[in-house]
Formats: structure tokens, sequence, C-alpha cells
């Protein structure tokens, strides 16, 4: 049984607006993608116990550079290889490249495809504490081949219509179609869990559909459901939200002050 940690972290933050890759933008004086490292403890201890870790870097120096350089410096730390690996054009492209380089270490190690789990990380949620990676590992080895973390939504969500306008209101006024059943929603997170013989297995599937169809399966989960396979859903964990906007940066740094107190 052997773990792999792919971080994808090629985004540009585009939302966040700091006009550099998001995973260079500072929490608490330091890197997202230094947080999302740390913050899930030793890599090589043994509840977590990963092998390899991937990191899918933006191409363009001098992030790429700065982003390898402080991967480096956690492999040593660590005492855990680190393999850098250039960005996609989309998260999915970007997760492809880095599945891509477990694939290419698996088959140099002669490790099975089927023993192998792959965490799918963003190094947008640098607060995720390690239990959250343990459970999703845990589940894929008790026989899923894909695991999300997930949390309960606390706000009510409507499915709208956004072409279908309501002729007495303002131009923005979208229609309401029907209310979601709150008790039956999950916000999903990540690191999600398969095994490697999945993810390969999703890809194939992924290069036989249209341009269009593909881009509409945004996570691998979505290909695991395309492909009517079961996706097992374990707790995940409030503090690893995701940051996307600038208010999210400021949660983020309120639960990095809780913690440092
Ligand atoms: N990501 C990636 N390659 C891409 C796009 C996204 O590796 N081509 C990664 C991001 O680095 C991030 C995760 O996927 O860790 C989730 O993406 P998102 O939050 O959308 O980050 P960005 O794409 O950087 O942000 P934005 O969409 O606002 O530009
Ligand atoms: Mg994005």
């Amino acid at each position: 049984q052997h773990r792999a940690l792919v971080i994808v972290a090629a985004g540009s933050g585009q939302r966040l607006g700091h006009g550099i890759p998001k995973a260079l933008v500072e929490l608490g004086g330091r890197p997202l993608l230094a947080h999302a490292l740390d913050s899930l403890g030793p890599l090589r201890a043994p509840g977590l116990g990963i092998d390899l870790v991937v990191l899918v870097l933006p191409g363009l120096p001098p992030a790429r550079e700065r982003l390898a350089a402080l991967g480096a410096e956690h492999a040593r730390r660590a005492g855990i290889p680190v393999i850098v690996r250039d960005g996609g054009p989309s998260r999915p492209a970007s997760v492809a490249r880095g599945v891509d380089a477990v694939a290419e270490q698996a088959r140099h190690h002669g490790w099975d495809e089927r023993s192998l789990t792959v965490l799918v990380h963003d190094a947008a949620r640098p607060l995720t504490p390690a239990d959250v990676a343990e459970r999703v590992a845990r589940q894929v080895e008790a026989g899923s081949v894909a695991v999300v973390p997930a949390v309960p939504v606390t706000d009510t969500i409507k499915r709208v219509d956004p072409a279908g306008r309501l002729g007495h209101h303002s131009e923005q006024a979208e229609q309401v179609r029907d209310t979601l059943p709150r008790a039956e929603l999950r916000a999903v997170q990540t690191p999600q869990g398969f095994t490697l013989e999945f993810l390969l297995r999703a890809f194939a599937h992924l290069g036989e559909l249209k341009a269009e169809e593909a881009e509409a399966l945004t996570d691998e989960a979505m290909v695991a459901e395309a492909l009517g396979v079961d996706v097992a859903v374990v707790s995940g964990d409030a503090r690893a939200l995701k940051i996307t906007t600038p208010a999210d940066l400021l949660a983020a740094e309120a639960l990095l002050a809780e913690r440092g107190s």
C-alpha cells in the first residue's frame, strides 16, 4: 500500500486579484503553498504516510522557481521525494499532469496501480488539517476508488434560471426554479482520494469525450459519477476552506491567528 500527494498550484488567482499566482500569495507572511504542505503535518508520519509528493506549478518564472524551491526545501525537511511539473490550462489538465508524474514513479518503483492511493489537493486550501487527508486515504484503502471530503451546507441553495427574466423586476433579477433540500447537500473540499488505477481510467474516458463534454466534468469525482463509479463522502473540516476571494484570505488569516494563540 502506497500513498502519493498531488498538490495543484498552477492557477493564476484571478479572483484573488493579487497579480501573482495564488500559491505565492502570502498568508501570515508565508506563501499559500508552504501552508498547504505544512498544514497536513509531517507527511511521512504513520497517520498520513505519504511516499511521494508531486507539485503542479505555474510554468512561468519567477513564480515557478520560487515555488519549486519551497517544495525542495519541504522535501529535505520531510525526507520525502518531491517532483515538480508544469500546470496545464485548467485545473483538470493540471491534475492530469500531476497524475502522469505519479504513474511514472509507480512504474519506476513497481508500485501496483490498484493499491496506490492518490490524494489530489488544492494549494488554495492552505489550512486543511491532516486528519481530513487521513480519513480520505483510509476510505480509499477500505475499498472506495473515489472519495471526497465534504461539509454540510449552511446557506439555503436555490436553483435559478439565469436566462429566465422576471417581467416585473429589474434587469438583473433571475427566476428561481426550486430550492434544493439542504440536508442532502454537501460542500466538497480537497484532498480528494482515488486509486491510481481509477484516475488513469478516468483520464482515458475524458480523452474519448468531445471537448465541451469533457469541460463539463470539472473534477475527477464528477468523472467517477459519469462512469457510474460510487463516490464516497467522508467528513471534511471548516478549516479546509478554499481561498478564492480577498474575503476568504481574511477568514484564513483569522483561522491562522486562532491556531497560533
Ligand atoms: N489550478 C491549477 N491549474 C490551473 C487552474 C487551477 O493547478 N490551470 C489549481 C489552483 O492553483 C488551485 C486549484 O486548482 O490550487 C483550485 O483553483 P482555483 O481556486 O480556481 O485557483 P485559480 O485558478 O488560481 O484562481 P482563479 O480561478 O480565481 O484564477
Ligand atoms: Mg480557477
